[in-house]
């Protein structure tokens, strides 16, 4: 007689087993995606299946009632205690008697798809690198010399084929009172990490409570982190603080320069930046209503100034070329590592860096938006006081960082601001009558709605870009980014500024103008940006790119139809700018969600090439051309200038 046929769905994943083998064995041996934290115990729940009974023609298979084997005692236990859905077995005790088709709901498998809520639509599989496994440990005898912990160890090898345990001081401390807390019944949290498994955490019993893992991005403005749930991948919480090292300087330069003229200032700023992660963790953690402890892994992005002194290492390579890092690769630590709070042997993983100005977070953006995979010939642009730009297709991918200084924050501007409430975020101006309307950060109204009655306190990145584009459309700047000629001084907007000229863009309490200098400053950020996109260029051998991606929280918030009337970015139909959203922290938690992307970003990382601006003769001349608005290089015939 022929061993029973046994189809997974919806993997469609199918073969022979023995008479008799557990659906779990069955899934195994199949190795289909079915999901046991107790070992087949019964205790679980995970291993929950869904049996069909009929007949099935697109399968090619009829289902006998009795395919599987009758509800046992373990399955009636767990329906009394905790209820199991209509027609649902558990997979390690139903056992399989004649062809079957097994459906494996989402809940069971183990490497689900998590939707992910940013621009780009694909989702993350789960696949974390911290799994639970519920074991039955030997008790000590006096026959047996051996330890606790070589006892546990012998368990999770026999039970769940895990050897090589790397454990910690922390753990071993709590052992023994946890092993007895669990009459020899404990629940361990495994980390693994290629090629390597550590005991991430213990429990007594089979442990049920919160299992978290956040994704940290580390910027020199913000520190930004999610919290995620390691068994399903819901997000549990999303917060974000300045980072403390602002005191030390706005700018990382002005950070680097810190640390090279202050004896003991790289260690400030480390102490300030952990301290800040630290603040995050528990911020987080009380806002998902779970204890610190119960994070087991965390990664992190970040540039690389931030990436050495968050780690302790002295940044001063980092600030004269030829900007050599400490170290480029992934980091595989501990969080207790940078005193985070998490769970003591907790997981961090700090993704690689791609070079000395282009950090773990452009290498997230690039986990994020795989321009490695694009089939259209992609520009990834991320702004911040250093632009990390990214040209990728097919498999080849360009990257370089290009010095765009902070203007793009708001800073170097004379009404400038972070993005905040009451910062001019979006403008218009009307070319005819060359009023301008604007909106502020807070308010949904325009600034001409007789209800608006917003605080305006300055403007912020994307309100000077926009400004100055609607500017240049309605005639009120030329070209070469100047105020001046009778027809611009004409206008009651434009006003006498020492030599120069300003534009009058709020006349209410504080005034708010732009001046002739804050045009030079964004012409001077803005063709830096174009400079080393232009090169990316060069390199590709391309004059025209197919697809603009502005990733960061500036990018998500700049209009791209100003983009391109300033000349920030190379020249494209509008409709193909698009906004990444948090790409850096989108891939950070990629990286934390599925074990296998770290791998992945690591090779990509490697393969990726790396173009120095400073020594190439090329972005000086794509500076100068760029300097013009829209630019001296591109043709725009799509934009409305
Ligand atoms: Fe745990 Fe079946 S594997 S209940």
């Amino acid at each position: 007689m022929t061993d029973p046929l046994v189809i997974f769905t919806p993997s469609g994943k199918r073969g022979r087993v023995a008479p008799g083998t557990t659906v779990l064995d069955a899934a195994r041996q199949l190795g289909v995606d079915l999901d046991s934290v107790c070992g087949g115990r019964g205790i679980c729940s995970k291993c929950q299946i869904q049996p069909g009974t009929g007949a099935f023609p697109k399968h090619g298979i009829t289902v006998a009632e009795d395919a599987l084997s009758a509800f046992n005692a373990v399955e009636q236990r767990y329906d009394d205690k905790r209820g199991l859905k209509p027609g649902r077995r558990l997979g390690c005790q139903a056992r399989i008697q004649s062809d079957v088709l097994l459906d494996v709901p989402p809940e069971s498998q183990l490497h689900k798809q998590v939707v992910r809520k940013a621009a780009t639509h694909r989702d993350i599989r789960l696949d974390p690198a911290i799994r639970l496994a519920y074991v039955e440990v030997a008790q000590p005898d006096m026959h047996d010399p051996s330890g606790d912990l070589e006892r546990l160890k012998a368990a999770l090898a026999a039970q769940w084929e895990i050897d090589n345990l790397q454990t910690d001081l922390a753990i071993l401390k709590n052992l023994q009172t946890t092993l007895r807390k669990g009459d020899w019944k404990v629940t361990a949290a495994i980390h693994h990490t290629s090629g390597a498994s550590r005991l991430a955490a213990l429990w007594p019993g089979y442990y049920e409570g919160p299992v978290a893992g956040l994704a940290i991005d580390l910027g020199s403005t913000t520190i930004a982190g999610h919290l995620c749930d390691l068994r399903t991948g819901a997000i549990l919480a999303s917060s974000g603080l300045m980072n403390p090292q602002i005191r030390f300087g706005e700018d990382l330069m002005s950070r680097v320069s810190y640390a090279m003229m202050t004896e003991g200032g790289a260690g400030e700023m480390t102490a300030a930046v952990r301290d800040g992660l630290a603040d995050l963790v528990r911020a987080l953690a009380d806002e998902a209503q779970i204890p610190a402890e119960a994070i087991l892994d965390v990664t992190l992005v970040c540039n690389p100034v931030m990436h050495h002194l968050a780690l302790g290492l002295d940044p001063y390579e980092l600030g004269q070329a030829p900007f050599a890092l400490a170290t480029a690769d992934a980091l595989d630590l501990k969080a207790g590592d940078l005193g985070l709070p998490t769970a003591p042997f907790a997981g961090l993983y700090i993704l690689p860096c791609i070079a000395g100005h282009v950090g773990a977070d452009a290498a997230a953006v690039a986990l994020s938006e795989e321009p490695d995979r694009a089939e259209a010939l992609t520009l990834i642009v991320d702004v911040g006081t250093n632009a990390e730009i990214m040209l990728g297709q097919k498999g080849r991918v360009l990257a370089c960082s290009s010095p765009t200084g902070p203007a793009f924050e708001g800073a170097q501007i004379s009404a400038g601001q972070r993005a905040a409430p009451g910062a001019i975020e979006r403008v218009e101006i009307d070319p005819a009558t060359r009023t301008p309307r604007f909106k502020v950060i807070g308010s949904d109204l325009w600034s001409d709605d007789p209800a608006f009655d917003s605080p305006v306190t300055g403007i912020c990145g994307s309100g000077i870009i926009e400004v100055i584009a609607e500017m240049r459309r309605a005639g009120l700047v030329d070209a070469t980014g100047l105020i001046g000629s009778p027809e611009q001084t004409a206008s009651t907007r434009i006003l006498p500024d020492g030599r120069t000229y300003a534009f009058l863009l709020h006349d209410g309490e504080p005034q708010i103008t732009v001046t002739n200098a804050d045009i030079r400053a964004i012409q001077m950020a803005k063709a830096a940006l174009y400079a080393g996109a232009r090169l990316l260029m060069d390199k590709f051998g391309t004059d025209a790119v197919d697809r603009i991606v502005l990733a960061g929280a500036f990018g998500a918030h700049i209009s791209p139809d100003h983009a391109l009337i300033l000349g920030m970015i190379p020249d494209a139909d509008p409709v193909n700018v698009t906004s990444a959203g948090n790409a850096a922290g989108t891939g950070a938690r990629i990286a934390l969600l599925d074990k296998t992307a770290r791998p992945r970003i690591e090779t990509l990382v490697r393969k990726i090439e790396k173009i120095e601006t400073a020594i190439e003769p090329r972005f000086q001349e794509h500076f100068v051309a760029a300097s013009a608005i829209p630019n001296g290089a591109d043709p725009f015939p799509l934009t409305r200038a």
